[in-house]
Order: structure tokens, then C-alpha cells, then sequence
């Protein structure tokens, strides 16, 4: 064995007596679907605080919402929990608490004042039987269009005031040669286009209707059926290479001038910003057409598993800290497109689409919280076949269509 300079050995063992050991940072292995270029910039802003407090993350990644939570149940229901998963508010995380895999965090929730600090709908939405099982970490919302300056320049015209001039204003994208409608014809992001004509073309109190009080002669009244129509309508405003596509690259089409809009979760607000572009001179953003839309508030929770050793416990809570540190909050958030779940940090630098989602949530007639709050994962997977196969059929039923949200939205649960 090679002979050490005894200095070395001196010099080492004087050091370490002096200088107490690094604690070793406590591991934390996080599962969450941010992969997109905003997304993987925000992320690392929890990731690098983390590291700053004393832990270390471990990134786990799985790109698509619905792939990573089927990927986070079956580490869990395999015995092989990471320390925190992400998830939506409300129901998504159901089974696991019903099963007793997550962390009853009530404690922390108390000590850190979550009641006073956060919106009563998020508290709401993250508690069980009394319970609080979740951390919030934004407010993200599902009902926003994304509108390019330039293609609206290059026809001539503006965001349409009414929804009488909705298609005549697309009709004019498309006749200067621009795609009128970014849509990745994915099932979850058709949902979204959607919720977001019924709400505005219908009205706050529709959509409340379908989806909080999953009223079914609404979902057979007019308002729904004139809905559906607009939705089948605009299949002849996508471009080819819809199918499939993701959301960011969706989103890319509009950055770039290629289309002129995509109706999509203000997580799409994170591209443009990751790719340099300024609200007002770039993009615009509105929450629909006419303002008898409300808000469809969303976003992201962890949840945090229950996990063998105090280690990964004391991660755990490191990491709810850091998560939710005011500073944290305000920087993760101006990067992920989303508003500080916390109402007690400044909102001041919050951007003007971001400001506008603060003043809507002031308006408790026009908060709507997204499906995911109010429907189980199994009734959203039936809406999600159910609109797919409707809108990959341009001659499809609109009538059978309507038939199948009914029976769905009234077995909810069941
Ligand atoms: C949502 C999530 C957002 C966003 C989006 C696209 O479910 O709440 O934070 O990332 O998926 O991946």
C-alpha cells in the first residue's frame, strides 16, 4: 500500500479535529413532470434552495403529467416511495391517502399558519377527514389564450371582442397564411381548450354548473351544446401536425409568429419567458373572449410519502421550508408562470397576465376550480376518451358526445 507523507496524515486528522464534519446534506429523491424548458428552469430554483439549506436533491423527472403520477403510484404501491411526488389539487392523490402511503402533515400546516397564508379553495383542496396531507406550492390557472403580436399584426386584426367575431377573426389568421389555432391534439390539453370555450362562451355559471354541481340538464342545455359546436368548429383551424404534439412545442408555434394563438395554462407563460419574450410587445394573454368567463384556478401540490429512517423525514420537512420560504415562492413562481400559493409575499413584480389572475381570484363569483378538483381521475380519464375520439372525427355526434359527458359526469364518484 503507497505510504502516506505523514504530514498528510497530521494535517488531516488536525483538521477534521478542528472543523466538526459536514453533516452529511439530507437526500431528498423528488418525482414531478417539469420537463419543458419554463418548467426545468423553475424547478431548479426548489432544487438549488434545497441544496443552500443543507439538502440535496435528487431530480426525478418523467415528462407528461399523466405518465409521472402513474409512475409515482407504482414506486409507492411498491414499496419504493421517493420523498416527494407532485401532483394536481384535489382528488389525483386520493387513493394514496385512503391507503395511508402519505404523511399526515396537519402539524406543519398549524405551525406554519398555512389557514391565514393560503386561499381557503387550496386549504380545502389538500385536506382529508380534517387532515392535511399536501404541500401547495403555486396557483397555476387552465383558462388562458397565449396570443402572438406578430401573426395578429400580419392579418390585420386583434383579439376578438365577442364570440360573434371569434371565427371571422380566425378566418383572417388563416387567410395570411398563419395556423390560426396552436393546439397538441393530446386529450388533456384538448380538455383545456374546452373548459375554457364552455366557460367563456357559456359563462362562469355553466361551467360551475358541469363541473361543481355536476348538474346534467345543464350539460344538455343549449349553452353546452352551442359549446360543442365551437369545439368541432375548430378543427379546421389547427395545423397538420397537431396529433400528438406536446404542450411547450405547441407553445413554440406562437412564439415564433407560426400561429396565432393556443389556449393553454399560464405554465405556458414560462416559455415564452424562458425564450426571451416580453408580454405586450411579444404576446398577450387573455382568460377568454368577453368577460363572462371566470377563473379556473389549478396547480401543483407535493405530497410526501411515508418513508422508512428519520433521514428522509428530516428532508421531507426541509424541503416543505424551503418550498414554501417567501423568497422561494416569489422566484419560483415569476419562473413557472404561476402566483405564490402564499398571500402574504409581494405581488408587486408579478407580471401583467399574473396580475390579472390576482384581481380574478379577489372575485369569488368568478372563482371555478379545474376538474381535478371537483372529479375523480377516473371520470376525467372517461371525458378524456370521450372528447379525443369527438374531436379526431370531424363527423362525429355532437349529440352522442353530450350523451357520454352526462352519464360521466353523473357516475362521478360512484
Ligand atoms: C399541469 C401542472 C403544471 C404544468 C402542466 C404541464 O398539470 O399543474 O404545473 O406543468 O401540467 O406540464
Amino acid at each position: 500500500m503507497k505510504k502516506i507523507a505523514s504530514w498528510l496524515v497530521t494535517s488531516t486528522i488536525l483538521v477534521a479535529a478542528a472543523a466538526p464534519a459536514a453533516a452529511d446534506p439530507l437526500k431528498a429523491e423528488v418525482m414531478h413532470w417539469w420537463t419543458s424548458g419554463g418548467e426545468s428552469a423553475a424547478v431548479k430554483v426548489f432544487a438549488d434552495s434545497f441544496d443552500k439549506a443543507g439538502g440535496q436533491w435528487i431530480d426525478s423527472a418523467v415528462a407528461g403529467g399523466e405518465a409521472a403520477r402513474a409512475a409515482e403510484m407504482s414506486r409507492v404501491v411498491g414499496g419504493n416511495p421517493p420523498a416527494a411526488m407532485q401532483f394536481n389539487y384535489g382528488k389525483q392523490f386520493a387513493e394514496l391517502v385512503n391507503n395511508g402511503y402519505l404523511r399526515d402533515l396537519t402539524a406543519i400546516a398549524k405551525e406554519e399558519n398555512w389557514a391565514k397564508i393560503m386561499p381557503p379553495a387550496v386549504i380545502k383542496a389538500i385536506t382529508f377527514d380534517g387532515k392535511v396531507y399536501a404541500v401547495p406550492v403555486n396557483v397555476h390557472a387552465n383558462n388562458w389564450a397565449w396570443i402572438s403580436t406578430d401573426a395578429f399584426k400580419k392579418a390585420g386584426t386583434e383579439w376578438p371582442k365577442s364570440w360573434d367575431d371569434f371565427f371571422p377573426t380566425l378566418d383572417k389568421l388563416k387567410a395570411a397564411g398563419v395556423t390560426p389555432l396552436a393546439l397538441g391534439a393530446q386529450a388533456w390539453q384538448e380538455r383545456i381548450l374546452f373548459e375554457f370555450i364552455l366557460n367563456s362562451e357559456g359563462g362562469a355559471d355553466t361551467y360551475r354548473k358541469v363541473f361543481v354541481d355536476h348538474d346534467v340538464d345543464t350539460i344538455k342545455g343549449p349553452k353546452f351544446k352551442a359549446a360543442v359546436a365551437t369545439m368541432g368548429k375548430l378543427r379546421a383551424y389547427v395545423d397538420d401536425g397537431s396529433a400528438g404534439r406536446n404542450w411547450n412545442d405547441t407553445t413554440a408555434l406562437v412564439i415564433s409568429g407560426k400561429a396565432g394563438f393556443q389556449v393553454m395554462g399560464d405554465w405556458s407563460k414560462g416559455e415564452f419567458r424562458a425564450a426571451g419574450k416580453k408580454h405586450g410587445t411579444d404576446y398577450t394573454c387573455q382568460t377568454g373572449v368577453g368577460d363572462a368567463g371566470g377563473y379556473i384556478y389549478a396547480g401543483d401540490v407535493f405530497v410526501l410519502p411515508k418513508n422508512d429512517g428519520a433521514e428522509v423525514a428530516k428532508a421531507q420537512d426541509l424541503l416543505v421550508k424551503t418550498m414554501l420560504s417567501p423568497d422561494v415562492q416569489v422566484a419560483f413562481n415569476a419562473i413557472k408562470g404561476s402566483i405564490p400559493v402564499r398571500n402574504d409575499v409581494d405581488t408587486s413584480k408579478v407580471d401583467p397576465c399574473g396580475q390579472i389572475g390576482l384581481a380574478l381570484l379577489k372575485q369569488p363569483e368568478k372563482q371555478l376550480p379545474a376538474p381535478t378538483f371537483t372529479i375523480t381521475p377516473d371520470t376525467d380519464g372517461v371525458l378524456n376518451d370521450a372528447l379525443a375520439a369527438f374531436w379526431a372525427d370531424k363527423n362525429a355526434d355532437e349529440g352522442a358526445f353530450i350523451q357520454q359527458f352526462a352519464d360521466a359526469i353523473a357516475a362521478d364518484g360512484q
